[in-house]
């Protein structure tokens, strides 16, 4: 990703902005989104999906990034928008996402959030278990609506990827297994209920997964299951959703597809898949989180102390670590990164960065190859687009950075930097009982 970035004399550029200028007009530590790059990306999928027999959703999985900028931006260029929680939910509303476009997600929808995704029209369901159903069925009773279901089912797929981000082995929390015998059974009595409209089958394999034989094996479960359905039922599909998961690139060690290369051989593949079975969806539709936005996102850290120790590299300090990326720390993820201000100086030394937590953990990159770092540097590193922001927290009520989204030389906040008084926004102070 470093290798595509921009430099000019010796600093990095993104989105025809010196990181120096973006480093003094907004502080750091900074999360910035290349919406060219994005907005690329967001093309590349749709030109993709364009031309086939069936129609297609693409459906931006929100929780990789979300804020209102990024929902209005998605939706302005034709994504539907998958949400998992009130929260997400809200946002999206929030940023004139139209409710028809939104896939409600989740393996534990509360009474409250179904209650209000109702209310708001929310588009489709994506039905998890039983309880689910029941609390579903009552609410659209209740408003005298009738919603529109897909059943999430798990076809059994193991995908090579970190345990805590694979979804569809047999013993998942999330949906119903194809070799369940109570899955028939359950998918009749939605299609019977009068409130619901069973409109298809959902699957989700896992994240970051980069063998493409996974997915195939995915789209050929799925058809094979939803022709089942089909014929045990004489009704016909009108929608399958395959999930995302396709795997990115954060260093050398991963090997991910070429983006539209990969989408052309996997809508042969459908394509091929959904000739021979004979059936025919109206829609087929996919949930990218991580392939879309991960690699416009870069955050931007002002180096503190370079400290040597006894043993082992000598650590470079930034001004945040695991509370803005949580990733290296959950899931032993490893990033890149350059000095964004000697971008023309060869590496000379192995540094280890570490965050600013009070935590040994807190460490962001075991070892990375750099030149000379210097209290004052700006480090960068790239591809922190997905699932930083997005997980961020206030440990050590650090404040959480700001968003910039940056295009032809000019920049805008998406999110403010959170101030100390947010920190204490819903504090209160001790009222009941006299100290
Ligand atoms: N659809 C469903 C139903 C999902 O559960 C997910 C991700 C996606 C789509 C999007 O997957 P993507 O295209 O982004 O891989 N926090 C972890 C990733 C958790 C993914 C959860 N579900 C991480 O930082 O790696």
């Amino acid at each position: 990703r470093l290798g595509n970035m921009e430099v000019d004399n010796h600093e990095l550029k993104i989105g025809g902005l010196a990181v120096s200028e973006l480093t003094k007009k907004f502080g750091t530590p900074l999360y910035v989104i290349d919406q060219k790059d994005l907005t690329d990306r967001i093309h590349t999928f749709l030109a993709q999906f364009k031309s086939n027999t069936f129609g297609t959703h693409i459906i931006y999985a929100s929780k990789a990034f979300t804020n209102l900028y990024m929902a209005q931006l998605v939706s302005k260029y034709g994504l539907y928008v998958d949400v998992v929680s009130g929260g997400e939910l809200y946002t999206a509303l929030k940023a004139g996402v139209d409710p028809k476009k939104i896939y409600f997600h989740g393996n534990n929808k509360l009474p409250k959030e179904i209650d209000d995704a109702v209310k708001a029209g929310v588009g489709c369901f994506v039905l998890d278990n039983e309880v689910e159903y029941e609390w579903l069925t009552e609410t659209a009773e209740r408003e005298g609506k009738k919603i529109r279901v897909l059943l999430r089912v798990n076809p059994g797929i193991e995908a090579h990827t970190h345990e805590y981000i694979q979804t569809a082995k047999n013993d998942s929390k999330f949906g119903v297994s194809i070799f369940d015998q109570q899955t028939l059974p359950f998918i009749k009595r939605i299609i019977e209920n009068k409130h619901l409209h069973f409109a298809g089958l959902h699957a989700h394999i896992g994240s970051q997964v980069f063998e493409e034989a996974s997915f195939f094996k995915e789209v050929d479960e799925m058809i094979k299951y939803a022709k089942d359905v089909e014929q045990t039922f004489a009704i016909k599909m009108d929608e399958l959703n395959l999930g995302g998961g396709f795997g990115v690139y954060y260093t050398e060690e991963d090997k991910p597809f070429e983006l539209s290369q990969f989408l052309k051989r996997y809508i042969q593949h459908i394509e091929s898949t959904v000739a021979e079975l004979d059936i025919t969806p109206n829609t087929i539709s996919i949930e990218p989180g991580r392939s879309l936005i991960n690699a416009s996102g870069s955050t931007l850290y002002t180096i503190g102390a370079v400290k040597k120790t006894m043993a082992g590299y000598p650590y470079i300090f930034v001004d945040g670590g695991m509370t803005d990326n949580p990733r290296p720390i959950l899931y032993q993820a490893k990033y890149e990164a350059a000095i964004a201000n000697k971008m023309d100086e060869a590496a000379t030394q192995t540094y280890r960065i570490a965050g600013k937590c009070c935590e040994s953990g807190d460490v962001l990159i075991k070892e990375v190859d750099l030149p000379k770092a210097e209290t004052g540097d700006t480090l960068v590193i790239p591809s922190t687009g997905a699932y930083t922001y997005s997980m961020s927290s206030n440990y050590n009520r650090i404040e959480r950075p700001a968003v910039v989204f940056v295009e032809d030389g000019q920049a805008q906040v998406a999110v403010k930097r959170e101030t100390y008084e947010d920190l204490i926004r819903n504090d209160e102070m001790i009222k009941w009982k006299e100290l």
